[in-house]
């Protein structure tokens, strides 16, 4: 059976001199004395005092591919599609945006084509750019043949992805089919973590502030009816889709109690289940069979896709051959489906039917 990784991640060389250049998040930079270099990309882990707490190392298992396939070949995956890591190109000059995107998807073309069959990409968007330059650059990532869709964040064009500007985006993603791989950075207000919340590392946002976003992103883009004006858009949500599938059913029925949406007639035309079912992918970046399950549920076992999250989450102990994050999530799919079947499906039977990657090139 074929193993593929659908969420993992890469800072290509054209991105991390960007980074290195940087002196405002994000960027990389090293606190002396250490000469170790680290990554400072989330909005609140920027202000410790103390350099272990803030961002986190960063090395060639970051930016250099022979990392990534020695990875791969050590957990026995056989196809990756990597996406630039967060934030992307959100932070970039509406003027850079453009031919930034153009190469950093052209470079990652290429070096999965250095590695043909084994890696695959998402594009990235130039979101700060014009719609007609994010329209354009989907329109020719289409023609790029290791490309199978766009990694994005909850930000769209600055207000979200409930925004009506982003129609033109939409529909051109539908028109290409491209699959959207949704992926959260931004986290909630740093607030709502308390005020002892740098004691906690990065525990809250990454365990709570991601998957509450992602959740949060996805219940507006159905509540301003994305679906029902582009019913063939795909949506594949990181970490299995936050806590979409445990609220899904709380969503659905505070829409139909809304006394607001039913007098302005503004209420999702499908269902949650109908969209869950036939526009939401989910990852199967969950670490839990509870979640695998919840997943497989709502989704359908034939829409669930194993991944990594690689290179982020290794094992603290740099001594450890399998990474920790990785049995984990192995185990989780064993757990939850035994050896065979649905674990296949989601293992990598999903990914290679649903982004085509057995297609020659
Ligand atoms: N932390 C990040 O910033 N991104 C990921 O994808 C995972 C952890
Ligand atoms: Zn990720």
């Amino acid at each position: 059976m074929t193993i593929v990784d659908i969420h993992t991640h890469v800072y290509p060389p054209a991105y991390m001199k960007l980074l290195r250049s940087r002196t405002t998040v994000p960027y990389v930079r090293t606190f002396p004395p250490s000469t170790e270099e680290r990554l400072i990309i989330l909005p609140g882990e920027n202000s410790s005092n103390n350099s272990t707490a803030r961002g986190r190392p960063i090395g060639p298992e970051y930016y250099d591919f022979s990392y990534k396939i020695a990875f791969m070949d050590q957990h026995n995956i056989d196809i990756s599609v990597v996406s630039l890591a967060n934030p992307w190109l959100d932070f970039l000059p509406p003027s850079e945006a453009a031919a930034t995107a153009k190469d950093i998807n052209d470079d990652m073309n290429t070096t999965c084509g250095s590695y043909p069959g084994r890696l695959y990409a998402f594009g990235t968007l130039p979101l700060s750019g014009s719609v007609e330059e994010i329209t354009e650059e989907i329109r020719r990532l289409q023609g790029l043949p290791w490309i199978r869709g766009v990694v994005m964040g909850t930000s769209g064009l600055g207000n979200g992805l409930d925004d009506e500007k982003l129609n033109p985006v939409y529909e051109a993603l539908q028109e290409t089919c491209q699959t959207m791989f949704l992926h959260p950075h931004y986290g909630l207000p740093t607030e709502v973590y308390g005020p002892r919340a740098s004691e906690y590392g990065h525990v809250l946002p990454l365990a709570l502030g991601f998957p509450l976003e992602t959740t949060i992103a996805v219940a507006r883009l159905i509540l301003s009816g994305v679906f029902d004006r582009y019913p063939s858009l795909t949506l594949l949500l990181a970490h299995s889709g936050g806590t979409l599938p445990f609220l899904a059913g709380r969503l659905e029925s505070v829409i139909a109690h809304d006394a607001h949406l039913k007098t302005t007639n503004t209420a999702p035309k499908r269902s949650i289940w109908d969209v869950l079912s036939k526009n939401i992918l989910l990852d199967a970046v969950v670490y839990s069979p509870v979640g695998l399950k919840a997943a497989v549920d709502v989704a359908g076992a034939d829409r669930v896709l194993f991944g990594t999250d690689h290179p982020f989450f290794p094992p603290l102990d740099g001594e450890e051959e399998q990474w920790l994050s990785v049995t984990t999530n192995y185990n989780a799919i064993k757990d939850a489906f035994g050896e065979e079947g649905v674990a296949d499906c989601v293992l990598g039977d999903n990914a290679i039917r649903l982004l085509n990657l057995d297609a020659k090139v």
